[in-house]
């Protein structure tokens, strides 16, 4: 058996219970899903792509790679041929099976940052790789790896990589001959600072090899329900990584398909929802700084990195008190133990309902 660690959501429950204790009901900014409606665009095209009784294409269609690699250049400043570009049905599961598909195992290291999204971890495990968490490659000195995962902007603390960052990641790998996967979903939420992109030019040189950027549709465009997401990059990895999935049967559904192609070719939407998450931390941070919490990066993305100096536990109880639920830092690694993570994924209204309990 793979030793996984515990799912770490099923030990905030107690706190949940609490939380919907108040009067006022809980405002759950915990897990950070989308609560705002799937954009018009993506409905209409999934219904009209409802008669779809033939197995879809795991490469996807000609249409949706083609939008993946549109959206990537008017947005992202990156060039992408669209034979390099591979759907994922949402980003996690390509996460957590990227170590596998690349045929990293025994032996081999996989790194990812200190603070991180646990599937990182996850997914060295299942691969029988060594986890490896690790901010600093320098200090690694000649040390090697497999697979290095970035995020920026973070999930949890809204940190950016600034492009200096990002190609020292890249000459690092590139000596050691290891993949840099950059997972980029959240990469339109910038808010003080604008994230870039692995594959930008800035940061790779023009070069994509040995890279990989990894993109998903559930939070710019509330697709999270149908699972859509997508990879672009090092054409000879898309490639393998695309023999795999066509045997393993890891394709996205046409109508999901479909809705993929709608939501990136339009900006309107996402701006929207850009807009409701903007005013939302406009309201929320300033009301957990006046409660006595101060907010570390945080830049882009839907999470505010907070800290009042007490254990990570003590802030969740003391916020479930008020009927605020929100996540302990420690899930995301030891460094957080001090620190809770506030999304700001809730409705206009639970999250005014946030800012007056805060007072
Ligand atoms: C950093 C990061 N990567 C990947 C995902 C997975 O997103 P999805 O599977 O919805 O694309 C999430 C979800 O919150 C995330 O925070």
């Amino acid at each position: 058996m793979i030793a996984l660690p515990d799912f770490p959501w099923d030990r905030l429950a107690p706190y949940k219970e609490l939380a919907s204790a108040h009067p006022g009901g809980i405002v759950d900014l915990s897990v950070g899903t989308p609560v705002d409606p799937v954009p018009e665009v993506a409905r209409s095209a999934l219904a009209e792509a409802a008669n779809s009784p033939g197995y879809p294409q795991t490469y996807g269609t000609a249409r949706l790679r083609e939008a993946a690699a549109r959206w990537l250049r008017r947005r992202h400043g990156v060039t992408v041929d669209p034979a390099a570009v591979l759907p994922t049905i949402g980003s996690k599961e390509l996460v957590a099976w990227l170590p596998t598909l690349l045929g990293v195992g025994p032996g081999q290291r996989v790194i990812f940052p200190e603070l991180a999204y646990p599937t990182y971890d996850v997914g060295a495990r299942l691969a029988g790789a060594e986890p490896y968490p690790a901010d600093g490659l320098l200090a690694l000195g000649p040390e090697r790896a497999a697979l290095v995962w970035v995020n920026s902007p973070s999930n949890p603390t809204g940190r950016v990589l600034p492009p200096e960052h990002l190609r020292k990641v890249v000459a690092w790998a590139r000596e050691r001959g290891a993949v840099v996967a950059s997972d980029e979903c959240y990469i339109e939420l910038g808010w003080e600072e604008r994230p870039v992109s692995i594959l930008h030019p800035e940061v790779c040189g023009g070069s994509h090899e040995g890279l990989l950027a990894v993109h998903s549709l559930s939070k710019r465009s509330n697709l999270a329900g149908y699972r859509a997401g997508f990879i672009a990059g090092d054409p000879e990895l898309v490639r393998r990584l695309l023999e795999i999935r066509k045997h393993a049967g890891m394709m996205v559904p046409a109508p999901v398909q479909a809705a993929m192609v709608a939501v990136l070719d339009d900006d309107r939407h996402a701006e929207e929802q850009r807009e409701r998450y903007a005013r939302r931390r406009a309201a929320l941070r300033p009301a957990l700084e006046r409660a006595g919490w101060i907010i570390e990066h945080s830049v882009a993305g839907l999470y505010l990195w907070a800290t009042n100096g007490t254990d990570c536990w003590e802030q969740v109880r003391a916020l479930a008190e008020r009927g605020i639920l929100v996540a302990p830092g420690e899930f995301y690694g030891p460094a957080g133990r001090r620190y809770v993570r506030i999304a700001v994924t809730a409705s206009d209204e639970r999250i005014a309902a946030a800012v007056d309990r805060l007072k």
